[in-house]
């Protein structure tokens, strides 16, 4: 369990559909934050057919925030794919990007907050999807608590290629300064191109952690464009990419624990941090945080006709047809 965020330098590579993919296809329970200061993508894409207000998600939390009530109003702002069994939740994003300058102030408390939900009962992992580089308002503090920070890109040419150089040298400087290092930092390509895997880590200097196949079809799917079909391959190598994702944070837990000394770092995958003010028992490792009491609100109908086939069809999504009830 742990904190995987995704990033892109430029164009639309695919974050929110590999953040999807990730999270519908993951075997672990997974939170899917929406942290593009752009906007989330999910209520009217992938979620669309079940016109749920646009109001639930980040803003609310942020406004929750403000009060110092971030983490009572947290869970009721998630929505259940997998109603009721809460194995697969949604934090929808903001709607427009005009709110990113009111959630801004959030992002420290609401990063520590996602990075202590490892360790609540059950424990979740938390793929954010955190938008493009090139933006402005990225959420830092989300990016500096991940585990793992995945650069997306498309290995199609060297045009798409070229982008990343500057955004990694922008993610190293950040990461470095926030968090005494940049080890967690890694690709996704998505699709193939002119260049090998090894040959793109030898021009980027960063690690191909998961490769995600271009699909179309399916990938239309989870943006809630056209009908579930064809071979599934996303789904299927997002599946896979949680055995590469863990594998690569577990080498990262383990040079950290090595480099600290300390059992804990090696156990928990991270040096205690301070206490973030306004979160109980943010930040500190050690620390659980409280059963939560209120739960996320399943999805209000029925789930799109795409989604229903998708959970039909494949063993992990089977419980996706349940996203038929609202749990308010
Ligand atoms: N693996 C894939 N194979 C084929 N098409 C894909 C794949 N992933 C995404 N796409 C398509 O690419 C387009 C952009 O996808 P998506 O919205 O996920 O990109 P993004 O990087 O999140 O973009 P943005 O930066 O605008 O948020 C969509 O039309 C989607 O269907
Ligand atoms: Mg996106």
């Amino acid at each position: 369990m742990a904190v995987i965020a995704m990033v892109s330098a430029k164009g639309a590579p695919g974050v929110s559909t590999a953040a999807l993919a990730c999270t519908l296809a993951w075997s672990d329970r997974t939170l899917l934050a929406e942290c593009d200061p752009a906007g989330g993508d999910i209520l009217a894409g992938y979620l669309a057919a079940l016109k749920i207000p646009g109001d639930r998600g980040l803003l609310e939390i942020a406004k929750a925030d403000l009060r110092d009530q971030l983490e009572e109003v947290f869970w009721g702002q998630l929505i259940d794919l997998d109603a009721p069994r809460r194995q697969r939740l949604v934090l929808p994003g903001i709607a427009d990007p005009a709110q990113a300058a009111a959630v801004r102030g959030m992002w420290q408390r609401l990063a520590a907050f996602f990075a202590e939900l490892e360790y609540a009962d059950p424990g979740y992992d938390v793929i954010a999807d955190c938008g493009r580089l090139a933006g402005t308002h990225t959420p830092w503090p989300v990016l500096a608590r991940a585990d793992v920070v995945l650069l997306v890109l498309r290995p199609t040419s060297l045009r798409s290629i070229h982008p990343a150089t500057p955004a990694l040298a922008v993610l190293r400087r950040q990461l470095t300064e926030a968090t005494g290092g940049d080890g967690q930092l890694g690709l996704m390509l998505i699709g193939d191109g002119d260049y090998s895997d090894k040959e793109i880590e030898r021009a980027l200097r960063a690690p191909v952690i998961a490769h995600l196949p271009d699909d179309r079809r399916t990938a239309a799917a989870l943006c809630g464009v056209g009908s579930q079909g064809g071979s599934r391959a996303l789904l299927r190598h997002a599946a896979s990419a949680q055995t590469s994702i863990r594998a690569a944070i577990a080498r990262r837990r383990h040079f950290l624990g090595q480099a600290t000394g300390r059992a804990d770092v090696v156990h928990h995958g991270r040096c205690p941090a301070p206490p973030v003010p306004g979160v109980r028992g943010a930040g500190m490792a050690a620390t659980r945080p409280r059963r939560h009491s209120g739960g996320p609100a399943a999805a209000p109908q029925r789930p799109p006709a795409h989604a229903r086939r998708a959970g039909q069809r494949g063993g992990r999504l089977r419980g996706r047809q349940d996203v038929a009830r609202h749990g308010q």
